[in-house]
């Protein structure tokens, strides 16, 4: 059992909300690990509105929990080789456990004007 969800913005405004809000929107919606990896690179909104689409890719995927989604409950870790995955907390591994979910894959882009990411998960079928 296969679903998906994509999403896309303007990295625009994610560097707008950044520089409205500053800490008080950045801790709202990335954990320690996903604010230290973005604003260490020279196009930081462009790592974080790519993060902040994966997120809304997964909670799509999941297709539903997002009324008391908590944004910080999906975080978006990567590898040595760069390679992103997807790391679920409370109310969304919660969640992922009552669906069985048995993998969640995650591909993000980003440039100047757009970030995009599509998440896919798999589920372990019924008679399993
Ligand atoms: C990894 C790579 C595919 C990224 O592509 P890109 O066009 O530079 O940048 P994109 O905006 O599309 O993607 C960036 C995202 O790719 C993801 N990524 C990075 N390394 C990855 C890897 N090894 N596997 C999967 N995804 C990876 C990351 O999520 C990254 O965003 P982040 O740093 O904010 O987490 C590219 O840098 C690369 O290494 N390509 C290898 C082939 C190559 O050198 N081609 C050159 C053709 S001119």
């Amino acid at each position: 059992m296969i679903s998906c969800g994509t999403d896309i913005l303007e990295t625009q405004r994610m560097k707008n909300a950044v520089q409205k809000w500053d800490q008080a929107f950045l801790k709202r919606i990335f954990t320690e690990k996903e604010i230290e990896y973005s604003m260490g690179k020279r196009f930081y909104f462009e790592h974080l509105a790519a993060r902040f689409a994966a997120k809304e890719a997964v909670f799509k995927a999941f297709g539903e929990g997002f009324s008391s989604a908590n944004f910080k409950d999906i975080e978006i870790v990567n590898d040595k080789n760069g390679r992103p995955s997807v790391l679920l907390k409370g109310a969304m591994q919660e969640l992922s456990n009552n669906q069985k979910v048995d993998s969640i894959a995650i591909s993000m882009s980003h440039t100047r004007n757009y970030a995009q990411a599509m998440a896919i998960i798999t589920r372990k079928s019924e008679e399993n």
